[in-house]
């Protein structure tokens, strides 16, 4: 006969399809132990509320202990008939502790109320460990922006050359959306640090059983304010999930440039071989399938937030057993992230950069031509007049083939009578770099003290 939690109104036992559709142990196991410390607190405001006995609460927890024991060595599983982590976890307390102590435990609390909790002790653990695993991401772009500190490259506008930037301004680019990732998260926490037990099915409890207490036995900062919105509410995971997609997002948009410089036409990168893979019937081939994967994996982490948002959009209130589906979703993000996180770190860890290449490609494409007009604003010439001299120049030196430092004085002084060779000075990326010397800005000073408030947003994270 199928063990069931709710026996007394039922004649029989689920058809064996229901059982099969209603199961979810495969992947809520995975919250076995968040669930016990639930119990483990649950039985504690049991009996501070006098309905459980001093003796009765050490045989709990002491039958609590050998099944957090029996479930972390794997001697304890869910059983083919056990509906969810719950379930299973009742029956093995109660194979523990007997039936008249594991029987107790239930009192005043709900399945609906119990989820709810311990989906956000889970996510709050991952929170902190996706989080610590992005600010590696950040500590390798660091370390690359420091052993680069003077490399010039190509900026780039719509993928075209636009105007000389350092390599370490353009990594560093790439930290800062990742520190935002990272207090995304921290923000989340302080709205998910509020623990829904205590609002039972959904009305809250008749028990005398403190919310508060358990809440704070569970490291949660209090204990919600609505027992409805306590057991309904899944925004938490819904904004979980968006972080997790942002991140990935932001991780892709630097794969992509992995990528392409990665290619024999860029050429700005090799990448460690360790970090590379091979071709099974190209020899020669190195492929970044890291950057590829991260690419890929940032879709995946797009749907798992459409789909959650998907199951939310109109449920009413209460708790839905629609609501079972919030989880695969948000496992599937946490999991894919803690796989690629490491390798994706590890590959920006030990790119080896081409800086002869970058520097010398840096001013082609006439990336200077920005500076030429903004010499000429400096000189006093109304910029309408001065982005007019710099395209006749780019205009000259296209006709001819020649970069813009090979104009001769004369031909400057033909372009525009403003065109003294005091230009010159911004002919070169070095002049073009130190000018751009505002707050922001890519004067290897200014990057200087930016990584500095990099590294510092680091050690704060
Ligand atoms: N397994 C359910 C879930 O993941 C929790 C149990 C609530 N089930 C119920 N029939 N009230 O959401």
């Amino acid at each position: 006969d199928k063990v069931s939690l709710w026996g007394g109104r039922f004649a029989g036992g689920p058809a064996d399809a229901l059982a099969a559709l209603s199961k979810s142990t495969h992947f809520d196991w995975r919250l076995a132990q968040y669930d016990i410390a639930g119990s483990r607190a649950h039985a504690r405001v049991l009996h501070a509320a006098g309905l459980l006995d001093a003796a009765n609460l050490e045989a709990m927890l002491a039958g609590l202990a050998i099944l957090s024991a029996d479930v972390a060595s794997g001697a304890f599983r869910p059983a083919e008939d056990d509906e969810d982590v719950h379930t299973a976890l009742e029956r093995g307390l109660i194979e523990r502790a007997g039936s008249d102590v594991g029987g107790r435990l239930r009192a005043g609390r709900s399945r609906n109320d119990q989820i709810a909790t311990l989906f956000r002790m889970y996510l709050r653990d991952h929170a902190r460990s996706v989080a610590s695993l992005v600010l590696d991401v950040v500590d390798a772009l660091v370390d690359q922006a420091t052993r680069h500190a003077d490399v010039p490259m190509p900026g780039r506008t719509h993928l075209q050359h636009a105007q000389p930037v350092l390599l370490a301004h353009h990594l560093l680019a790439h930290a800062w959306p990742l520190l935002r990732d990272v207090q995304r998260l921290q923000d989340w926490d302080v709205r998910t640090a509020l623990s829904p037990y205590g609002s039972g099915a959904l009305a809250g409890s008749s028990l005398g059983l403190d919310p508060e207490a358990v809440a704070a036995d569970l490291g949660f900062t209090g204990s919600v304010e609505n027992s409805i919105d306590g057991t309904a509410a899944r925004d938490f995971v819904a904004e979980f999930a968006f972080v997790a997609a942002m991140t990935a997002v932001d991780i892709s948009r630097l794969a992509e440039e992995v990528v392409l410089w990665a290619t024999k036409e860029f050429s700005f990168v090799t990448l460690d071989d360790a970090y590379s893979t091979g071709s099974s019937i190209m020899p020669q081939k190195k492929n970044p399938d890291v950057a590829e994967l991260a690419r890929g994996k940032a879709g995946r982490l797009v749907g798992d937030l459409a789909g959650l948002l998907t199951t939310l959009k109109a449920l009413p209130l209460a708790y839905n057993r629609d609501l079972q589906e919030d989880k695969e979703p948000v496992f599937d993000a946490v999991d894919t992230l803690e796989v690629l996180l490491p390798a994706f770190s590890g590959m920006v860890a030990t790119m080896v950069f081409d800086t002869e290449r970058l520097a010398s490609l840096a001013p082609q494409g006439f990336s200077l031509a920005t500076d030429v007009a903004e010499w000429l604003v400096r000189e006093g010439v109304p910029f309408r007049v001065a982005h007019e001299v710099a395209g006749a120049c780019v205009r000259a030196c296209e006709e001819r083939g020649i970069e813009l430092w090979d104009l001769s004085d004369d031909d400057l002084a033909a372009i525009s009578e403003h065109l003294t060779p005091g230009v010159r000075d911004v002919l070169t990326v070095e002049g073009s770099l130190a000018s751009r010397d505002a707050r922001g800005g890519t004067a290897p000073d200014r990057v200087a003290e930016q990584r500095e408030r990099v590294v510092a947003a680091v050690s704060a994270a």
